[in-house]
C-alpha cells in the first residue's frame, strides 16, 4: 500500500471523530435529524481545522444510502459514502475558489446546479477558498443562490471570511470553526503516535503543538516531517532542529541572567545564539513566550491547566522564577513586547538585542522618567516652586514673567545681536492674525525663522 500522509490517513470520517468543533457538529446533526437542512452553508476559520473535512462528512450524511433519508451518522460503507471518500462521486462537486476566479469556470457550476443529482438524493457543490472568487463570479453565484435549484446544496469554505460580500454571507448558514486547543492537539497526536508506534516525549508533543498554532493539519504535517527525519523514535533534540526551536535550556540561561542582573552573561549568550545560526527575531519571540510561562507560573494557582506542561517542566519553570515577583516579570514582559517591533526593523539586530536585554538587567535599578518628574515636583513644592509642565510650554515665552528656562534666555542682553533680531522677527510674525490662526489651529510653535529670500519673493504673484 502506498504511503499516506497523516493528515489524509487520520482525516475524520464521521462527525464524532471531529475534534474541537462540537458546536458545528451538533447543529449539523440536529438539522439532519429534524429535516431542516439549509440550502447553503458557509464554513469559516483558520487553515487545517476541519472545514473541508466537515463539508465532506455533511455530503456523506446527506447522500448515505444506508437509511431511507439523510442520516447524522453516515455509514462509510455504501457506494455513495465510498465514492465521496475517494473523490469519485458524480453528484458531489468540489471546486477550489482560487482556480474558479474566471467567470468561464463558474459557468459549469451554474449549469450543473440546474440539474438534479444523478445517483443521489442531493447534488452538493463544495467551493473551497470561496473568498478567492472574482466579483463577476460572485455575482453569478449570487444569482444561483437567489433562485436555488431544488435538491442542490452549497457548502462554501473560507479562511478569510471578511473578504466575502455580505450578499453571499446573508444567504448562507454560517459556522465559525475554532482553533484546535493545545490540549486537543496533544491528545490527538498521542493517539496517532500510539497507533503508529512512534516514540516521542511529552515535551516533543508540546513543541509540535506550539508550532502548529491551533491547526490540526500543521501538527500532523510536522509529525510527518519528524518521522521522516528521525524514524520511529523522535528525540527532543531532533525535533528542536526540525522546528528551529531554541533549546529551553538556553532560554533558562537568558532568563536567569536577566532576573539576576548578570549583564556580562547577556553578551556571551547572544554570541551563542548567533553561533548556532538562530534567527534573532525568532529567538526574541521564544524568549517572550518563555517569560509568559514564568508569569503564568507566578500568577496562577494551577499553572499546569493553562500551560499544558508536564510536572518536570512545571518544576523547572517554578525554580527559574522563584526569586522574582509576578510584578517584576510583568515589567520585563511588557518591555520586551514593546521592543519586539524595533528589533524587526533594526539595521543592527544583534546590538539592538544586546542593548535591550542588558537594559532589562538594569530594570530594577532604572526609575521611569515620570517618577523623576513626580519627584522633582515634590521637591519643588517643598521649596515653594512647582516644576509643572506649563514651565516648558510654548506660551511661556510670551508671558510677562518668563520662567527660568535657561540662564541665557533670562539675560537677553548677553545674546548675540542676530539672535535677538530673529526673536523680534518671530514675535512680529506671530502678531499677524493669519499666522496666529494657523498656529492656534495646529497647536504649532515656532522653532526657527528664516528671512524671505529675494528670489522667493519674485516667484510669488
Ligand atoms: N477538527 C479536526 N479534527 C480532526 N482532524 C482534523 C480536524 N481539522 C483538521 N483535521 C486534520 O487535518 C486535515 C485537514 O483538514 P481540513 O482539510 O478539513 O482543513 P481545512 O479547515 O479545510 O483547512 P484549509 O483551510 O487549509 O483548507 C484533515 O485531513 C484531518 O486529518
Ligand atoms: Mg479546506
Ligand atoms: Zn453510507
Amino acid at each position: 500500500m502506498s504511503y499516506l500522509v497523516y493528515a489524509r490517513k487520520y482525516r475524520p470520517k464521521t462527525f464524532e471523530e471531529m475534534i474541537g468543533q462540537k458546536h458545528v457538529v451538533q447543529t449539523l446533526q440536529n438539522a439532519i435529524k429534524n429535516n431542516r437542512v439549509a440550502q447553503a452553508y458557509l464554513f469559516s476559520g483558520m487553515r487545517g481545522i476541519g472545514k473541508t473535512t466537515a463539508a465532506r462528512i455533511l455530503a456523506k450524511a446527506l447522500n448515505c444510502t444506508a437509511q431511507d433519508g439523510p442520516t447524522p451518522a453516515p455509514c462509510n460503507k455504501c457506494d455513495s459514502c465510498q465514492q465521496i471518500d475517494s473523490d469519485r462521486s458524480v453528484d458531489v462537486l468540489e471546486v477550489d475558489g482560487a482556480s474558479t476566479r474566471k467567470i468561464e469556470t463558474i459557468d459549469p457550476i451554474r449549469e450543473t446546479a440546474k440539474y438534479r443529482a444523478i445517483n443521489s438524493r442531493y447534488k452538493i457543490i463544495i467551493i473551497d477558498e470561496v473568498h478567492m472568487l472574482s466579483s463577476t463570479s460572485f455575482n453569478a453565484l449570487l444569482k444561483i443562490l437567489e433562485e436555488p435549484p431544488p435538491s442542490t446544496i452549497f457548502i462554501f469554505a473560507t479562511t478569510e471570511f471578511h473578504k466575502l460580500p455580505a450578499t453571499i454571507v446573508s444567504r448562507c448558514q454560517h459556522f465559525e470553526f475554532k482553533k484546535i486547543t493545545h490540549k486537543d492537539l496533544i491528545n490527538h497526536m498521542l493517539y496517532m503516535t500510539k497507533k503508529e508506534k512512534i516514540i516521542i516525549s511529552d515535551l516533543g508533543l508540546s513543541l509540535i503543538a506550539d508550532a502548529a498554532g491551533g491547526s490540526m493539519r500543521d501538527a500532523q504535517s510536522l509529525l510527518d516531517q519528524a518521522v521522516a527525519f528521525s524514524g520511529d523514535s523522535i528525540s527532543d533534540e531532533d525535533l528542536k532542529e526540525i522546528l528551529g526551536t531554541i533549546s529551553s535550556e538556553l532560554l533558562f540561561q537568558f532568563s536567569e541572567a536577566i532576573l539576576t542582573e548578570k549583564t556580562e552573561q547577556i553578551f556571551i549568550l547572544v554570541e551563542k545564539i548567533m553561533e548556532r545560526g538562530y534567527d534573532l527575531r525568532k529567538f526574541f519571540k521564544e524568549l517572550i513566550k518563555h517569560f509568559r510561562i514564568l508569569l503564568v507560573i507566578k500568577s496562577s494557582q494551577k499553572p499546569g491547566d493553562i500551560l499544558g506542561l508536564n510536572e518536570r517542566d512545571l518544576k523547572l519553570y517554578a525554580e527559574g522564577a522563584k526569586d522574582s515577583s509576578a510584578e517584576d516579570i510583568l515589567r520585563y514582559l511588557t518591555a520586551m513586547q514593546q521592543s519586539e517591533q524595533g528589533l524587526r526593523y533594526s539595521s543592527h539586530p544583534q546590538i539592538y538585542l544586546e542593548t535591550t536585554l542588558v537594559g532589562l538587567c538594569f530594570f530594577k535599578k532604572m526609575v521611569p522618567l515620570k517618577d523623576i518628574l513626580k519627584r522633582m515636583n515634590e521637591l519643588g513644592k517643598a521649596f515653594g516652586k512647582s516644576y509643572s509642565r506649563s514651565h516648558f510650554s510654548p506660551d511661556s515665552r510670551k508671558k510677562n514673567n518668563p520662567p527660568q528656562m535657561s540662564i541665557s534666555e533670562n539675560k537677553a542682553e548677553e545674546k548675540p545681536k542676530i539672535e535677538r533680531k530673529k526673536e523680534r522677527e518671530i514675535d512680529k510674525a506671530l502678531e499677524d492674525p493669519g499666522v496666529k490662526k494657523f498656529m492656534d489651529t495646529f497647536k504649532a510653535q515656532v522653532i526657527s525663522a528664516e528671512p524671505i529670500k529675494k528670489s522667493d519673493k519674485k516667484g510669488e504673484k
